[in-house]
């Protein structure tokens, strides 16, 4: 357990007292950086106060984990169902994880694109083996990952219909991301405010699972359509297999390219390397992040066929992409997933826990969906997520929540039933008192 933040500044204040004059420390980068901030603040959670609270976060300080338990700077512990919001795939301090990072910084933490490192090529080289795929983009994020997809999708539109051809269609309640066009692609309403307009042109939406939509949507002006498989934050919402497979044809036939999202559901998180596997519509491109270094930041797309070519030198670029560490932490994650029974008991797991809560049999429970361990439990009205949520931090189980009303579930791939039934015994303690 760690001990309080008060205690802890005070050893170091006594150990700086012990070592230097007032006057050094009054000057040195210990002062500066650490008390400075800490007197001001007195100790409460700093980072509300100097991090600009773009995320409302609640008031409490993470410091340390193992496994898919987490504790807080005042030795709190909770259980974590939601893993850095499908971040954490290999939960806490997962040894060959740390071991592969640690050994690669002292190899070589930055090889600017100039040069290719050989801890890239020996992931992309997995990466594409296991998946299929022709070649692979690396960024370090979902947006920057859909922003190189919809680069991609212009550029093949241009290419193959001229600039009438730059339409690309997303799902209505489907997120893409925070940058401008990401957030432009994204079907929800709620994330196009005016403040931030204007908006990028040429994004139309359609909704999942209408037939009748596909029939007409698409002609010479589409460049692509993007299928978020597993809708995360519009409310875990799945995508009819065979509608997308539908849609896809519909897209391909009026002469567009089909991408898939997949920053939340790649890799594994629904019990199949890509939920696009599930889907069955084959896209050309498929963006990923979140979970694929299993906390390390890291994004990209994975390309094939007609969009295969698309990209030349000097189309699309990042500093940062490709970044060695990634890459090693990127190769840790895929060997784990590719264990034999590791994907299968993704599924299993998932499925647990989704019996488990409908046996709950709380009043406040909705539609329980889900694919793998991408769960959402809809509250009834008038038992709002949010505040179930904060309920749940209070008795130390992490969770989220998305959607119109509902209760996010993510936790690491690897989380033990063990660690599954604690986190369970809160949720039903707290549904059960809705
Ligand atoms: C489906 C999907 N796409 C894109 C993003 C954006 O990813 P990032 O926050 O890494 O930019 C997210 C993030 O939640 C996501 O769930």
């Amino acid at each position: 357990m760690s001990p309080p933040v008060k205690k802890k500044y005070s050893v170091i204040v006594c150990k700086e007292q012990q070592n230097y004059k007032f006057s050094r420390i009054i000057e040195s980068r210990l002062f500066l950086c650490y008390l400075l901030p800490y007197i001001f603040f007195l100790g409460e959670n700093m980072g509300s106060k100097i991090v600009v609270n773009n995320y409302g976060s609640f008031d409490v300080t993470m410091v340390k984990g193992k496994g898919s338990t987490v504790y807080d700077i005042n030795g709190k512990k909770y259980i974590d169902f939601l893993a850095g919001i499908a971040v954490n795939s290999l939960g806490h301090n997962f040894k060959p994880l740390v071991k592969a990072i640690s050994k690669q910084a002292k190899k070589q933490i930055h090889v600017c694109n100039y040069f290719v490192s050989d801890v890239g090529v020996a992931y992309a080289t997995e990466l594409l083996g296991y998946t299929g795929f022709d070649a692979v983009y690396f960024g370090n994020s979902g947006a920057e990952g859909n922003e190189a997809a919809i680069k991609l999708a212009r550029k093949y539109g241009y290419l193959n219909g001229g600039e009438k051809r730059r339409v690309i269609y997303t799902l209505e309640s489907s997120f893409h991301g925070r940058t401008l066009a990401t957030l432009t692609a994204t079907g929800q309403d709620k994330f196009h405010p005016a403040c931030f307009a204007p908006y990028v042109d040429c994004f139309k939406t359609i909704k999942a699972n209408d037939w009748e939509a596909i029939k007409t949507a698409f002609d010479d002006t589409t460049a692509a359509l993007l299928i978020e498989c597993v809708q995360g934050e519009g409310g875990v919402n799945i995508v009819d297999a065979d509608w997308a497979k539908a849609a896809a044809d519909a897209a391909r036939k009026a002469g567009a390219i089909v991408m898939a999202d997949e920053v939340q559901t790649g890799f594994g998180r629904t019990g199949t390397l890509l939920a696009s596997e599930q889907l069955g519509f084959n896209p050309e491109v498929v963006s990923f992040a979140k979970g694929v270094a299993g906390g390390v930041p890291f994004g990209g797309i994975l390309i094939r066929g007609k969009a295969a070519d698309v990209f030349k030198a000097g189309d699309h670029q990042s500093t940062f992409g490709g970044n060695p560490l990634a890459c090693a932490a990127g190769l840790v994650v895929l060997h784990e997933l590719t264990k034999p029974g590791f994907l299968k008991s993704v599924s299993e797991k998932g499925e647990y826990m989704r019996k488990k809560i409908a046996e709950f049999g709380a009043k406040c429970v909705g539609e329980i969906r889900g694919k793998g361990l991408m769960i959402g439990v809809d509250m009834i009205e008038p038992v709002n997520a949010v505040e179930v949520e904060k309920k749940l931090l209070e008795k130390g189980l992490l969770t989220s929540t998305a959607g119109k009303n509902t209760l996010r579930i993510v936790p690491p791939l690897n989380i033990s039933y063990k660690e599954i039934d604690e986190g369970l015994a809160i949720l039903k303690d707290v549904l059960l008192g809705e």
